[in-house]
């Protein structure tokens, strides 16, 4: 059963969760005003380690590693990755929430890819990886208006900056 596109895909999809690992750790180191959203993002940060080796596992049922595959994360580019390393906690879980959803609609398409070559096991994976999303993306949406609100109370009493 033909799966270019699924190996296409794939690759993509390993060059974006590269880029979430990166992503994920840069703001993780800027959030410990945020203890509740630090520790779920250092949760996912966990995650997306593994589902990085699940892809290369992935590429590897279909003969083929990531190495020199020259993929390139369909992520749209720098403006939303800025937006997520910014210091503005709220920037940056607009960008996160927006990036979640990349993932989920990545995962999706690389399922049906997989269901339609017949490759159970990578679907099965990339199902599991999917539900990772899903509950990170329903997370931040949950935890928004706080951390919002959060950052609006202590932008203006002052304290945005403050170490205390
Ligand atoms: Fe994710």
């Amino acid at each position: 059963m033909e799966s270019k596109h699924l190996l296409s895909w794939l690759r993509n999809a390993h060059a974006m969760e590269l880029e979430a690992e990166q992503m994920l750790d840069a703001q993780v180191q800027r959030l410990e005003r945020y203890p509740i959203l630090q520790q779920r993002i250092e949760e996912h940060l966990e995650e997306t380690k593994g589902q990085i080796k699940k892809l290369e596992h992935c590429m590897g049922l279909l003969g083929t590693g990531a190495e020199d595959s020259g993929a390139q994360s369909a992520v749209p580019g720098h403006t939303l990755i800025a937006a997520i390393e910014d210091d503005d906690v709220v920037k940056s879980s607009i960008a996160a929430y927006a990036f979640e959803h990349f993932e989920i609609a990545s995962y999706k398409a690389i399922i049906k890819a997989a269901d339609h070559a017949k490759e159970a096991e990578i679907s099965q994976i990339c199902r599991e990886s999917l539900e990772e999303e899903v509950a990170m993306a329903t997370w931040l949406n949950k935890h928004f208006d706080e951390t919002t609100r959060v950052f609006l109370e202590r932008s203006q009493d002052g304290t945005l900056n403050s170490t205390e």
